[in-house]
Formats: C-alpha cells, sequence, structure tokens
C-alpha cells in the first residue's frame, strides 16, 4: 500500500523519535481550549472554581481511562469542555464548588448509564430523543449565552466607566492574529489558531505592561495541583445539579459526531468497534474522575482529530503519551503560574471568535440537516428552546435549581417527543427552483472547504448526463435498465477522457474523395476495470476503443473498515507502455481505487486516469493527495460519505446492482 496512506492499525507503536513529536503536536493541540476552560469559568463566576494544572491533569487521566476503556481502539484525545462553561459558572454562583462539582460527576453518570443502557438495547433512540432541531438550538446556546462575558473580558461592556484602550488594543490583536491564521493557516497552523492568538497577543501585552509576572516568580518548578476531593474539600450537594448535568444531553451527540467523523477519516467505523457503548463509558467514567478531583466535564476534541487526519496516525499510543505530556504539564508550577497571567482582554479577543463560533456550529447542524422552519413544529421547538436558555430562566425547586440552559435542552426534548408529528414536519427542505443557484454555489463552497483541486477533476456537465444519473440513481431501477446506463454513462466518460487523446495521421477514401486524416492507435490504451461494478463501465468503453487491452483488479471493501481486499491480479504483459484507464463506477472513501493505482505503478504504469460514475468528494482528496498524477474523471461529484462508507446521494451499492446480487 502506498506510505502517504493512513495508519489505521490504532496499536501501531511508532518509533520512539516520532511517536514524542506526534504527541507533542497532540498537547499542542488540546491545550489552548483546555486551559481556556478553567480561565473561562472562573471569570463567568467571579472566583476561583477551577483551576488550570488540574484541568490539565485531569483531561490527561480522563484520556488514559477512555483508552482503557475502549481497549485502545479509538485514538481519541479527551480535553476540557465548553459546553459546561456557563453551566459550572451558574453552579458554582448557585451552589459554590461543592454544587459545581457534583453537577460535574453526574454528567459523567449520565454518559455512563446512557453506554449502558446502549449495550443492552442499542443506539437508535438517541437519533429521535436528540434529532438536530433539538441539537442545533443548544449548540447555538451554548455559544451566545457566553457572549456577555467575551465582551466584559474585552472591556467593553455597558458597565465600564472608562475604556482602558490598551487593554482593547491587545484584545483586538488577539481576535485579528486568530481570525488570520484560521484564514491563512496552513497544516498543523491552522489546527491550533487560538493557541497562536493567544501568545501573540500576551506578547503585545507584555509590551504595553499589562501582565504581571509576580505570580510566576513566587510559584515552585513544582507543585501539587490544587486537587478538590468530594467529603475533603467539600461537601457535595445536589443544589446545582439540575444547572449542569442536562447539558449531557447535548455532550452526548456531539461525542457521536465526533466519533462518526474521526472514523470517517481513519477508516473505521468507531461506533461499531469499539462500540459506542464503550467510547461513551470512556468519556463518562473520564468525566466523572476529573469532577472527582476538581476538573471540568471532558470531551472529545475535534483539534486532536484534525492533527489525527492531518499526520495520518491513528496510534493510540501517541494520544496515550500526548496524556502522559498533559498530566505532567500540570505538574509544572511556573508554566502553570505563567498560563495563570494571561491578561483578561486576551481572552476576550479569542472569546470574540470562540463563542460566536460554537453558536454558528449550532446554526450548521439545522443548515445542514435541512430542518425546515416552514413547518410549525420546528420553529415553536426551536422558539422555546431559544428564549429559555438565553432569557435568563431559572427555575427553583426546593433547594434545587434548574438553569435556563438546562430547561431548554429538558424542553427540547419533551417538546419533540410531546408535540403532533405531521409527515412532512421532519423532511430535509427542499430548496425551490429560485434557489438553485445558490444551492448551487453552496454545494462549490462546500467542495472548496474540502480543498478538492480542480484541476484534477474532470466532472460531466450535461443536462443528458445529469437525465440519465437521475435514472440511475432511482432505487426502482431495476438490474436491466441499471446495467445499461453504466455501460452508456461510462461511455460518455470515457470521450471526456479522451478529450487529450493524441492523433496520428493517416489516409482513408470516402465515397467521394481520397481524404488525408487523423486516427486512433488503439494499442495505446488499456482499460482496467475494478471488480466487480468496473466491469459494468467496460461494456460501453469497448463500445468507443474496441481495441483496447483489458486487464482486471479484484478487489472488494472490508464492510467494517472499508479498506479495500485485494483477490485477483491480472494485466496485460506490455502494460507500463500503455495509458491505463482504471474503471470503477463508485470512488466513496478512494481505498479500492488508491490501492489499484498502487498496483499499477508497481507494474511501471505511468500513464493512469481514473474514471467513475459517483465520486465522493472523501475520495477525492484521498486520490489526489495519494495519486497526485491521475486525473479523475467522473459523471457526478457528490455531496459526502455516509457513517458507513457510502455515497450520498449515491447511487446504493454498484456492484449489487449492476449484477442484481441484493
Ligand atoms: C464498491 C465499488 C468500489 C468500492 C468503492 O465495490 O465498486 O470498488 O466499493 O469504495 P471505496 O472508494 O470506499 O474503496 P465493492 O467493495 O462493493 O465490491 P463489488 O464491486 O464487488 O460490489
Ligand atoms: N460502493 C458502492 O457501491 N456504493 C457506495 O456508495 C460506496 C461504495
Amino acid at each position: 500500500m502506498n506510505e502517504a496512506k493512513m495508519t489505521i492499525d490504532v496499536n501501531e507503536k511508532p518509533p520512539i523519535l516520532k511517536w514524542i513529536v506526534l504527541a507533542i503536536q497532540h498537547v499542542f493541540a488540546m491545550f489552548g481550549a483546555t486551559i481556556l476552560v478553567p480561565i473561562l469559568v472562573n471569570s463567568a463566576a467571579g472566583t476561583e472554581v477551577l483551576t488550570i494544572p488540574v484541568a490539565l491533569v485531569t483531561s490527561g487521566i480522563g484520556t488514559l481511562i477512555y483508552i482503557l476503556c475502549t481497549k485502545g481502539r479509538s485514538p481519541v484525545y479527551l480535553g476540557s469542555s465548553f459546553a459546561f462553561i456557563t453551566p459550572l459558572a451558574a453552579g458554582a454562583v448557585l451552589a459554590g464548588i461543592s454544587g459545581a462539582m457534583t453537577g460535574a460527576f453526574l454528567v459523567g453518570v449520565i454518559y455512563i448509564v446512557v453506554a449502558l443502557i446502549i449495550a443492552v438495547v442499542g443506539k437508535d433512540w438517541i437519533q429521535k430523543l436528540l434529532p438536530p432541531i433539538v441539537i442545533g438550538p443548544m449548540i447555538m446556546i451554548i455559544g451566545l449565552s457566553l457572549a456577555g462575558s467575551a465582551v466584559s473580558s474585552i472591556g467593553i461592556s455597558a458597565d465600564v466607566e472608562a475604556i482602558n484602550i490598551k487593554g482593547v488594543i491587545v484584545a483586538l490583536f488577539t481576535f485579528l492574529v486568530t481570525a488570520f491564521v484560521m484564514l491563512k493557516g496552513k497544516g498543523f497552523l491552522r489546527v491550533i489558531p487560538f493557541l497562536i492568538g493567544i501568545a501573540s497577543g500576551y506578547v503585545l501585552a507584555v509590551i504595553l505592561g499589562l501582565v504581571d509576572f509576580s505570580p510566576v516568580l513566587e510559584a515552585s518548578f513544582f507543585s501539587l495541583p490544587k486537587f478538590l476531593v468530594p467529603f475533603i474539600s467539600y461537601t457535595p450537594t445536589f443544589a446545582a445539579a439540575l444547572t449542569i448535568a442536562p447539558i449531557a444531553i447535548v455532550t452526548i451527540a456531539e461525542h457521536i459526531g465526533d466519533h462518526t467523523a474521526l472514523g470517517t477519516i481513519i477508516g473505521k467505523d468507531l461506533i461499531k468497534d469499539p462500540g459506542l457503548n464503550r467510547t461513551l463509558l470512556g468519556d463518562g467514567l473520564a468525566t466523572s474522575v476529573a469532577a472527582v478531583l476538581g476538573g471540568p466535564p471532558n470531551t472529545t476534541y475535534g483539534e486532536n482529530t484534525s492533527v489525527v487526519g492531518m499526520t495520518k496516525v491513528a496510534s493510540v499510543w501517541v494520544i496515550g503519551l500526548a496524556a502522559i505530556f498533559a498530566i505532567c504539564l500540570g505538574f509544572l508550577g511556573k508554566f502553570t503560574a505563567l498560563i495563570s497571567t494571561i491578561p483578561n482582554p486576551i481572552l476576550g479577543g479569542v472569546s470574540l471568535l470562540l463563542y460566536g463560533f460554537i453558536a454558528v456550529n449550532g446554526l450548521k447542524v439545522l443548515i445542514e440537516n435541512r430542518v425546515n422552519f416552514g413547518r410549525s413544529r420546528n420553529v415553536i421547538i426551536a422558539s422555546t428552546m431559544l428564549v429559555l436558555g438565553l432569557g435568563g430562566a431559572v427555575l427553583n425547586i426546593g433547594t434545587v435549581s434548574v438553569s435556563g440552559m438546562s430547561l431548554a435542552a429538558v424542553a427540547g426534548v419533551i417538546l419533540n417527543l410531546v408535540l403532533p408529528r405531521e409527515e412532512d414536519d421532519d423532511k430535509p427542505l427542499e430548496f425551490e427552483a429560485g434557489n438553485k443557484e445558490e444551492e448551487k454555489v453552496e454545494e462549490k463552497d462546500k467542495k472548496e472547504d474540502g480543498k478538492i483541486n480542480k484541476e484534477n477533476i474532470v466532472v460531466l456537465d450535461h443536462p443528458l448526463i445529469e437525465h440519465k444519473l437521475s435514472i440511475l440513481r432511482d432505487k426502482n431501477t431495476g438490474t436491466k435498465e441499471f446495467r445499461e446506463l453504466v455501460a452508456e454513462i461510462g461511455m460518455f466518460v470515457c470521450y471526456e477522457a479522451m478529450t487529450d487523446a493524441k492523433l496520428e495521421d493517416c489516409e482513408i477514401e470516402t465515397p467521394m474523395v481520397k481524404l488525408k486524416t487523423k486516427k486512433l492507435n488503439e494499442d495505446k490504451y488499456a482499460f482496467l476495470p475494478i471488480l466487480r461494478a468496473g466491469t459494468g463501465m467496460l461494456d460501453g468503453l469497448i463500445r468507443v476503443i474496441p481495441n483496447a487491452k483489458i486487464g482486471h483488479i479484484g478487489m472488494y471493501r472490508n464492510e467494517e473498515t472499508l479498506e479495500p481486499v485485494r483477490y485477483f491480479f491480472k494485466v496485460p504483459k506490455d502494460i507500463k507502455n500503455r495509458e491505463v484507464l482504471v474503471l470503477d463506477p463508485m470512488l466513496a472513501t478512494g481505498g479500492s481505487g488508491c490501492d489499484a493505482i498502487a498496483q499499477l505503478k508497481k507494474e511501471g504504469v505511468k500513464n493512469i486516469k481514473f474514471l467513475c460514475l459517483i465520486a465522493a468528494p472523501e475520495g477525492v482528496k484521498r486520490m489526489q493527495e495519494e495519486h497526485p498524477d491521475v486525473k479523475i474523471y467522473t459523471a457526478a461529484l457528490d455531496e459526502k460519505l455516509n457513517d458507513k462508507g457510502y455515497i450520498v446521494p449515491g447511487l446504493g451499492d454498484a456492484g449489487d446492482r449492476i449484477f442484481g446480487t441484493k
């Protein structure tokens, strides 16, 4: 297999130096967000609730617990969760540190209970309980509820009498650097914009005299973090339980989404193996143990998933070492004291982006799932949640208080279950004709986002092809018609792939005259269908270039890992002297296509094109990364892969539909 390919062996232990460098990259990725949580909770609560050293240590310990619970089969890093900033601060105001920590402990318990239920009855009920119309507004509330604290950290809130110009300049500078790195940063830099923003803002703050270094001078090099242990440091109280714990509803949905995303990147269905019950158990235990030590709830870190995607190393050994490094950092007294000197305006500068980002992510959930706000049911659920969540609602029941955010989560779940549902309420919104252009632009942006190199792919753009594809995609199209269409569209893709064909001079005689003209030397070509489905296209291509030689590569996708499994390879002897057109109707993860091309390159083939009918952006990206010299020709570029690695909207399983095997 090709070198650039993802190391899907999550248990592979890299050589020592590489291991350490990769782990340090993961620490950089988790660091910014993990230390921000205690800082922001304390700032929102107006008192010290959490400390940075404990947050670092509990994130590391939590990650190790997660690795154990998932039997070392899932390379996820757990860091402090942003979702709990407002609830923890509100819980602390309401019932002190004991209230905040007891609430955080219960969050973990909810995860564990959900994990156990999933182990017994499966996971389908979660999707019913937490559809996008509940999750989207909830994420928006999490972000927007923090907006006030960002503004006051910058120092421009209504209650500020005299603006500190230096502070505002530092906040603005931090904001601009962070935004710039997000927009223009390349590679790893793009994963750590907040860290770079904070570091740059810090340098400016030092220059402007806004940093007080005395805590660093006073701190010792090594110091024990201020762990808070129940019954020793405080007596647990449930007074803030309902302010904090119900937010677990949202973070469980986030957990599933993150695991699905990582699974797609590493080509392994983590929801099946190690299983959602194990991943939730790991996350839940990590959160409860963190709370018992005085740390914030943990969550799966997207930043680290990005590092896995970028480095193409998904080893749990790397994640484990990063966790150990994080624990060690928590004991470095001078270092954590230095972090605590970060002035407030810097936090304001990053928060200006961060909180909005969280809110916009909620909006994205609604848009990507095409939630139809033309339906009253959806309007009622979202409106109720937004007003309860952002209106400062508090429900006092005896000694227990329920915050607005928790009320919103519970109300959303209940309303979604009890409000009468009409047939179209859950149907994704369809764009009307008037919106077609917008939809196209949106599609285009999406594709650009995925970083597809447009130079290297040709997508057939013809009304008749679109028409034929519509019939092909239709699940009611029968085997005979499906087969004919695969061959016919394949033929047109071949025409497109041959636009650069070099013709040779020849002379013929028409019924009228002798004519000097040009012809294709068909002996220069070979077709290479990937078995089985590729042979369906072959029927069309041999109509166009009947004398091309034909080879076969047998390959099927392992349903679990989605990786190709080879079973046959037979190509013409002189293949390396030919231009080879590799045929496969579907380019999904790209595993089969990339592996077939790698095998051909081993045979010495230099000139390769890949022809398919439907491509997913994920597969195109992978092929462009692994084989940038191979141009892709496709009849359609679809939206995405689903969690089983099937192309959406796609056409289902091409092989089964061509051969009628299902
Ligand atoms: C399908 C398809 C491709 C492969 C695409 O084959 O024809 O070969 O999956 O997926 P990928 O890009 O993720 O590798 P399948 O494994 O179903 O075998 P078949 O052709 O025998 O049905
Ligand atoms: N293979 C198929 O046949 N269809 C898909 O959608 C993905 C892979």
